[in-house]
């Protein structure tokens, strides 16, 4: 049995990423793929109780980055291995890369922590290919006030607080060794789009 591939999208608040979940999970599935969509936090029942408190509840910053880490356990243990182990693919709204760039940059907690906890949750299990929508900071935003939901405890904060998050997520993707495929995310949704489906061709 082949192992799944596990395919997650990142980027700030507004930059896009959301809009493409559904589109991407189609093209994987036309080409016969069996694939489980989630995201983070959340992804289980526990997980997304996590994510209520973690979106709603001021917390303390090793609170919230250990919460973020106990969801993704247990998205780990009860729907992402699983899956892959069965041979299903798993494409994922986030994963630990969120937590660098938002816990770790946006934060500023120690990089060295969060390398801690992913090594215990994760141990060497990372994405085989992360899709990093990027955009500037000021049209993320504009984007993100032109949605009619209220905007939750992360939206809330400030332009800095996005510039160091989307600063952490360029830096990690000039890390990544090509795991991290940045996507300009200012061009129109077809441009967005065709650039996709090269890109999932070769995975
Ligand atoms: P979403 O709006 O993309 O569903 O994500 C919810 C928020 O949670 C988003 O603002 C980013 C934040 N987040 C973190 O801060 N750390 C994490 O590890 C994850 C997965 C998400």
């Amino acid at each position: 049995m082949t192992r799944g591939k596990f395919i997650t999208l990142e980027g700030v608040d507004g930059a896009g990423k959301s809009s493409h979940v559904d589109w991407l999970a189609g093209r994987l599935r036309a080409r016969g793929i069996t694939l489980v969509v989630t995201r983070e936090p959340g992804g289980t029942p526990l997980g997304e109780k996590l994510r209520d408190i973690l979106l709603a509840d001021s917390m303390h910053l090793e609170t919230e980055t250990l919460l973020m880490f106990a969801a993704r356990r247990e998205h780990l243990d009860k729907l992402i291995v699983p899956a892959l182990e069965r041979g299903d693919w798993v494409l994922s709204d986030r994963f630990s890369d969120a937590s660098f760039a938002y816990q770790g940059g946006g934060r500023g907690l120690d990089f060295a922590r969060i390398r801690v906890l992913e090594a215990w949750v994760q141990q060497d299990l990372q994405p085989d290919l992360t899709l990093f929508f990027d955009l500037s900071v000021e049209l993320a935003r504009q984007r993100l006030s032109n949605t009619s939901m209220p905007p939750d405890r992360f939206e809330k904060e400030g332009a800095p607080f996005f510039e160091r998050v989307r600063k952490a997520y360029q830096t990690r993707a000039i890390e990544s060794g090509g795991r991290i495929r940045p996507i300009d995310s200012s061009r129109s949704m077809d441009e967005i789009r065709q650039e996709l489906e090269l890109i999932i061709a070769t995975i």
